[in-house]
């Protein structure tokens, strides 16, 4: 038989790390070894026709992702919009709210599976998305919590109503039921690097007055509901998780124990399967995470202990210790200051 990329037997990375290489279970899904490829945005895209910007993967993209599965990576993010209201006009990305979309969703997870991968929807909103009222038009205000100043895009904000609240639900919902049926592994809610859910949460984004702002519980409000509406839609069928900013670094929103207090409140729900730490909000985050996106403004010394780090400990699922598996989700740092 031809041995493939993925064979480690043999090798010596595989005794010197055998946890790395070891199976491991997040909520119904096996993934056979815990390297993992972080979500990132990819631009092989095609339109669909009728819906402007919104985009499907192109056929490209299974080849893309196919080929890290059979590379050796056990577990997969593919990063996704979904877009209740507007299209953005940004860098374009997938969507799997549109039913047009889905035959080339399901050909992606076809070819990571083939290839002895697992696949996850990176599932997000981001307030910064621009979009206009109309062709030729003004930009429209982006959608947040509350009707505070954008420090990273010149546009304004619009406080969503309560009752909008409802489109955010159903967009998730939708995804989710939509990555099921394409045959994905699992869903990540993406609460970091600035995405609607995390302003939602944040002290420094909300300040709001009502049933979604204020408390912990209040300010959690929003991704709980979305998260009972994955659970109900793919009722067990689909890993569910999401990437959340241990730190968010910015004076008002939360710090490391914040951020653990967080965890500890929505882990308690038994909701989420696993949680994909990071660090910082968007822009500081790429300073601090992804040096290469502003290397001129680059936090040196955070990024130079985030990239001494060896691969193996960035990429590793840890589980908690002590705790129950059925009841706690999985952690896995990707990016962590104190490391
Ligand atoms: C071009 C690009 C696009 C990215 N898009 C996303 C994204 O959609 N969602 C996300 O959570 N992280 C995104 N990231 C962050 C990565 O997941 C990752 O955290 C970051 O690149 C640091 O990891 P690295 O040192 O392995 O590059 C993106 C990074 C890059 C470089």
């Amino acid at each position: 038989m031809t041995p493939t990329h993925a064979q480690t037997e043999g090798q010596p990375g595989r005794t010197l790390y055998p946890h790395v290489f070891a199976p491991i279970s997040l909520g119904p899904v096996e993934i056979r070894n815990r390297i993992y490829m972080p979500p990132h945005g990819v631009p092989l895209e095609v339109g669909v026709p009728g819906y402007g910007p919104n985009g499907m993967p192109a056929a490209e993209l299974a080849y893309y992702y196919a080929e890290r599965a059979a590379g050796g990576v056990g577990l997969i993010f593919h990063s996704m919009l979904v877009a209740p209201f507007a299209a953005w006009l940004g860098t374009p990305s997938s969507s799997p709210i549109l039913p047009q979309a889905l035959p080339s969703y399901a050909r992606v997870a076809e070819a990571v599976h083939a290839s002895g991968g697992a696949i996850m929807g990176q599932i997000w909103y981001h307030p910064g998305l621009t979009h206009l009222w109309e062709q030729g038009g003004p930009q429209a205000p982006q959608l947040s919590p509350s009707a505070t100043q954008s420090f990273n895009m010149p546009s304004t904000r619009y406080a969503l109503r309560a009752e909008d609240l409802h489109h955010i639900v159903d967009v998730h919902r939708d995804a989710a039921r939509n990555l099921l049926v394409c045959g994905y592994d699992g869903v990540e809610l993406h609460v970091s690097h600035g995405m609607l859910l995390e302003a939602f949460l944040s002290p420094y984004f909300n300040r709001r007055t009502d049933d979604y702002g204020g408390s912990l519980a209040n300010r959690s409000r929003l991704i709980l509901e979305v998260l009972e509406a994955v659970k109900e839609v793919t009722q067990g069928g689909l890993a569910t998780g999401m990437r959340f900013t241990i730190d968010q670094m910015l004076p008002g929103g939360w710090s490391e124990e914040g951020g653990q207090e967080i965890l500890h409140y929505l882990s308690r729900t038994g909701l989420l399967d696993f949680i994909d730490l990071d660090i910082a909000v968007e822009p500081e985050q790429h300073h601090l995470a992804i040096p290469p996106f502003s290397r001129a403004g680059c936090t040196m010394p955070n990024a130079w202990r985030v990239h001494a780090k060896p691969a193996a400990m960035c990429r590793c699922w840890r589980h908690r210790a002590g705790s129950p598996q059925s009841q706690k989700p999985r952690i896995f740092w990707h990016v962590a200051s104190r490391m």
